[in-house]
């Protein structure tokens, strides 16, 4: 069954099906990445852009990574070496490559909604790589295919999202992939940093992070996004930290195993201790492998390739 869509835009709307046809074919390259020689012939021919308009480290490599090992030719766009600087527009950006004749756009921008826009500007297929504070749709993605590499499974899992909900793309896109595939989802977080309009996504909702701890299987800890966010939502990161911040302290009064995860880029010792983040229980740098998988996955879904993945 092909994917339901030219593009990946996030995760609202897409079906179970989608996103398990997403990480059953992740699986497959999964494999393919532990061989002597990671690479397959399958997007040779197609054409690639990576704009980025933010900056990344995990994001742009891991694409980076799976274009090359799909054996794609792809070229990074960024903005402080290009024409932006000048005043170029971004329709004008987008429709100039385009004219050099690509296939695939995977666009970073801090504006949310610019990955939409883009479809409306060309042909190619177009990947969000993370859209202000909207979505960024292969993070959830490589986030639940971590969990079912651990669990075995989705449905039913307790995931509690930790910290700055409201500014984060990561945690909308969790929310939604992780409901669409049946797994139990808690936010916490101070009042100041969760959205308004919390109830419309129907999950739980706590302000005690030790509620959180004994209620779930899984922790998605979340980076405080102090780019995005205006002074005084919080007192200080001290203060932050002795509310929120996951300690081993809090995760040994629970008395059971929790899974730590956290996208990236951490704070170390404000949400996240050190110790926790490289505990046995962490999957912090798994998430990070799999996201090469992931990535391939969605660019050999997307690419239309009639090839198969081997
Ligand atoms: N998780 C994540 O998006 O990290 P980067 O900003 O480094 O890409």
């Amino acid at each position: 069954m092909p994917l339901q869509q030219k593009h990946l835009l996030g995760l609202e709307g897409v079906s179970a099906a989608d996103i398990g046809l997403m990480l059953d074919t992740a699986t497959t390259f999964r494999e393919i990445l532990e061989r002597p020689i990671p690479k397959v012939p399958t997007l040779r021919g197609l054409t690639v852009v990576n704009l980025f308009y933010e900056p990344s480290t995990r994001t742009r490599i891991s694409f980076e990574l799976a274009e090359k090992r799909l054996s794609a030719d792809s070229v990074n766009f960024t903005t402080s070496a290009s024409s932006v600087k000048k005043g170029e527009t971004l329709k004008d950006t987008i429709r100039n490559i385009e004219a050099m004749k690509i296939d695939m756009v995977v666009v970073r921008h801090q504006a949310a909604g610019v990955p939409h826009f883009l479809t409306q500007c060309v042909q190619a297929a177009i990947i969000n790589a993370g859209d202000g504070m909207h979505e960024h749709p292969t993070q959830a993605l490589l986030d639940m295919f971590t969990l079912r590499e651990r669990f075995g499974r989705l449905d039913g899992l307790r995931v509690a999202i930790i910290g700055d909900i409201s500014h984060s793309r990561v945690a909308g896109s969790n929310i939604r992939g992780l409901m669409t595939m049946g797994a139990e989802v808690m936010l916490c977080g101070p009042k100041t940093l969760m959205p308004r309009d919390v109830e419309k996504f129907g999950v739980q909702v706590t302000c005690d992070v030790e509620d959180a701890i004994a209620w779930a299987d899984v922790l998605n800890v979340l980076r405080i996004q102090l780019e995005r966010q205006e002074a005084g939502l919080f007192p200080t990161m001290r203060e932050y930290h002795a509310e929120f911040g996951i300690t081993r302290q809090r995760l040994e009064r629970a008395k059971k195993e929790i899974t730590i995860m956290h996208p990236g880029p951490i704070n170390r010792g404000i949400e996240l201790d050190a110790d926790v983040a490289d505990a046995d229980y962490s999957v912090i740098l798994d998430q990070v492998t799999n996201g090469v998988a992931v990535r391939m996955a969605v660019l050999y879904l997307l690419g239309g390739n009639e090839e198969s993945v081997s």
